[in-house]
């Protein structure tokens, strides 16, 4: 199944990720930001198809891609013990991590919301902040208009792994 646009060529790797091959002669870059874009987007389209939510009717779709440009999708998976429902974006951000990628260039959101650009949650921002400040989310509408902001713009200020090392008053001893 094709899950992206024809012009921009994708490749499934083992690890059930989509890859968009490197930009020839590039050392760092991929593909352009033009292509990761509408790829992010459609296929953060196709992610929210498969999207568990009987409860809320509510339906997500993700796109992350990582600086190597392998694609992870994820939808929300939501459950009948409420609180133990995942949004989709931590659901991309899991398949990719536990696949053994982890250094990210952009996640695409999409829902059903006619007039609003989908807004990822709080817990969402705190776990793409883990993984940097400085890489791109793009919240879409079904047609897929779309703004792009960084890790910090929706979550300034932000704690993250360098505080828990940062120099402290008081030394725990309790083994912690
Ligand atoms: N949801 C997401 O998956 N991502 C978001 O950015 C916002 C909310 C899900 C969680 C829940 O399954 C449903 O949407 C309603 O909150």
């Amino acid at each position: 199944m094709a899950l992206t646009p024809e012009d921009v060529p994708v490749a499934t790797v083992s690890d059930g990720s989509r890859v968009v091959p490197l930009e020839s002669g590039s050392t760092h870059s991929l593909t352009s930001e033009k292509d990761m874009i509408k790829t992010l987007l459609h296929e953060c389209l196709q992610a929210k198809e498969f999207a568990y939510c009987p409860y809320s009717k509510f339906r997500v779709g993700a796109a992350l891609m990582t600086n190597e440009g392998n694609i992870f999708v994820g939808c929300n998976v939501e459950n009948a013990c409420y609180n133990l429902g995942v949004c989709a974006e931590r659901t991309a951000i899991q398949k990719a991590i536990s696949e053994g990628h982890m250094n990210f260039r952009a996640i695409a959101i999409a829902s059903d919301l006619e007039d609003q650009f989908i807004s990822p949650c709080g817990a969402c921002r705190q776990v793409m902040r883990e993984f940097g400040t400085e890489w791109d989310v793009f919240l879409s509408r079904p047609d897929g208009s779309y703004l792009k902001m960084t890790v910090d713009e929706l979550l300034p200020m932000s704690f993250g792994p360098d505080d828990l090392r940062k120099k402290k008053v008081f030394r725990v001893h309790n083994g912690c």
